[in-house]
Formats: structure tokens, sequence, C-alpha cells
């Protein structure tokens, strides 16, 4: 059973200056997206910022609504089109952990009021009331390294790391079977990403849960998913199992990531398509040609013509040792040049 299996997503955005406006320019921050996520699998979606990471997860959960495609969750249930109750219930199954969190805890809130928030908008407590509630509450912070009695304190008391602790904390208390990690590390000093990294290591092993973790980060992406979507403008590049992707990896977009990563050993520049660099850089806006093609050292008059559908790479040998243990999904890569 798939937790979740997103086809063909798409949502585009106006581009807000007044004079694209009038031309109805827009920019597909998610531009025909699919992905599965298994049961207890870890599936990572990875580019630079802008590429449409936080939109994805944001149509996931229904913050924003999709223009075409599907959402299923548990296979059967069609998240688009689930109405108030039904929603509420689905967002309490699959919990999204936001990147920034000084700005996701209200900080009038003690963390009690932060943690229970999740019951009070699914208007029922467990069995045993709103005692139990603070009760698990109160595990749940344990388990993230915190005390029980933090519960009594405010966001403002903790560090980035233990808000992330907090917000982690939040999105476990109602048992969730999908945990959307959107750049949940990126925040936080490089001593401290360690320290969450860790922590979800061993939330995955503790509890029956799928992640879908966002990282702009592809080496720390590969350390700690199962599997990896590649994205860059809206579309998947690559998709393939973390462990082969490391040495196999295809798509010189892929490659790109994986050498600015360890190169510079910062993130890459920002990419956010605005009306400004639109003209500079006009792909994604439904222009033809691969969108990577400005960029990429191997593009020809092809790539600048024709956008490569996604296919099946060749078989390596890696991967078919590990087809035999695992899943043994496809390499799948958006590229005629490979
Ligand atoms: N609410 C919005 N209104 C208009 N444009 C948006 C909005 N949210 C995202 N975008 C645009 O969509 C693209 C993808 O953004 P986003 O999903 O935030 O990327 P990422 O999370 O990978 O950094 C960017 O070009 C961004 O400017
Ligand atoms: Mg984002």
């Amino acid at each position: 059973m798939a937790i979740i299996t997103v086809r063909n997503l798409k949502k585009r955005f106006n581009l807000e200056a007044g004079f694209f406006a009038r031309f109805g320019r827009f920019v597909y921050a998610v531009n025909d997206v699919s992905f599965t996520i298994g049961k207890n699998e870890t599936y990572g979606l990875v580019g630079e910022s802008g590429c449409g990471k936080t939109t994805t997860a944001r149509l996931l959960v229904r913050m924003y609504e999709a223009d075409e495609g599907d959402i299923f969750f548990k296979d059967d249930t069609d998240v688009r089109s689930l109405r108030r109750g039904a929603l509420r219930q689905y967002r309490q199954k699959v919990k999204y952990v936001f990147q920034d969190p000084a700005r996701s805890l209200n900080p009038r809130m003690s963390i009690a009021e932060v943690l229970l928030s999740g019951y009070r908008a699914s208007g029922s407590w467990p069995r045993g009331g709103e005692k139990k509630a603070r009760e698990e509450a109160a595990a749940i912070l344990e388990e993230v390294g915190l005390a029980p009695s933090d519960l009594e304190k405010r966001p403002a008391e903790f560090s980035g790391g233990q808000r992330q602790r907090i917000s982690i904390a939040r999105g476990l208390l109602m048992r969730p079977d999908l945990l959307i990690c959107d750049e949940v590390v990126s925040a936080l000093d490089v001593s401290i990403q360690g320290q969450i990294l860790n922590l979800l290591q061993d939330i995955r092993a503790r509890h029956d849960l799928s992640f879908l973790f966002i990282a702009h980060n592809l080496k720390v992406a590969c350390y700690f998913c199962d599997r990896i979507g590649v994205m860059y403008k809206g579309k998947i590049m690559e998709e393939d199992d973390a462990i082969h992707l490391y040495k196999t990896a295809l798509h010189p977009y892929t490659r790109l990531l994986f050498s600015t990563v360890s190169a510079a050993g910062r993130e890459p520049a920002d990419r956010t398509v605005t009306a400004d660099n639109l003209e500079a850089d006009d792909t994604g806006t439904g222009g033809t040609g691969c969108a990577f093609a400005v960029r990429c050292p191997l593009a020809d008059a092809r790539c600048v013509a024709e956008d490569p559908p996604l296919r099946q790479a060749a078989q390596t040998a890696a991967q078919n040792t590990g087809g035999e243990q695992g899943g043994g999904r496809p390499h799948i890569v958006r590229c005629f040049k490979v």
C-alpha cells in the first residue's frame, strides 16, 4: 500500500508584477509532478530554492489547491475532493513540519497549547480527555529530547534547535501516517542539524511512519532518505533509490547538486522566478525545451527546442543487486543526453 500517490500534479502562480499581469504571465511552481511514498518509506524531494518543493508539500495538505492532477492517500482516498470533516481528519494523518520554527510557533502559546492544538483543531480529545492528551504531550516532548516541565514554557525560551524539536513533537502527537519535513534543518547551525537528523532517524525507527523529506542539500537527503526525486523548476528531473543515486546520478543537474554542495559547503543560488528575471531565465513558464538547458554543459539544439520526457535509465550493476534486496524501483531521468 502506498501512503501517498501524486500523479501529474500542477500548480501555477501569477507573476505579481503589474506589467506581466496584463499578459497573464505565470510560473508553474509545480509542473506535472508524480511520485509515490510507500509505507515506512522516506522520500526526499531535493532541489535549489524556488524549484517548487514547498508548493508541492502545501498541495499535499491542501494549503494550496492544485490546478491539475491527483493526490491519493492510502490508495483510495482522493485528497483533492475531501471536504470539511474528512479534510480535517486527513490533516491529522499527514502532518507538515515547517521550515522556520521561529515563525511557525505562536509566541503567545505555551508549549502545551502548541502541542495540543492538533487535538483542538480536530475537535476530539483522546480517550481520557484533555488530561490524557497532556500526558501524551509530555511523553512526546521527552521523546524529542525535551522535558515534561517544558510544557509550561513559551517558544521564546528555547533555542532554534529546541523549537524545531517542538515542531516535530507537534507533528508526531496525532500519530500521523506521513510527516512532511520541509527544510527542517536548513535554518539551523551545522552542529545542530546533525542532532535533529539523528532525532528524525530515531523517530523513524520507533514509529510506523512515512516521511516526505524536503531539502536543498542532496547529500543530506541521500543520507536520510530511501528514495530521492530531484526537482528543477517544477519538474522531477531524476528519481532513484538514494543509495544508488549517489553513485549513478545521470542528470547534469543532479551531478551539479552533488558537486556544489561538496565544493562550496553551502546551498546553490536562489533561482526563484520573478517577473524581473523571467526574461533572462525564460523557462518554467510554459516555454519549450528542457528547463535546465540554459545552465546545462551538455545542452544542444534539441534540448532548447524540445522538453525531454522522463524515461527509465538503463540498469546498472549496482541497481541490479539492490533490486533483489529492496523494492527494485526504476531509476528514471529526464534528459536526452545521458
Ligand atoms: N504564494 C505564491 N505566490 C506566487 N508565487 C509563489 C507562491 N509560492 C511560491 N511561488 C513561486 O513558486 C516557485 C516555487 O516556490 P517554492 O515552492 O516555495 O519553492 P522551494 O520550496 O523549492 O524553494 C517560485 O518561483 C516561487 O516564487
Ligand atoms: Mg521551500
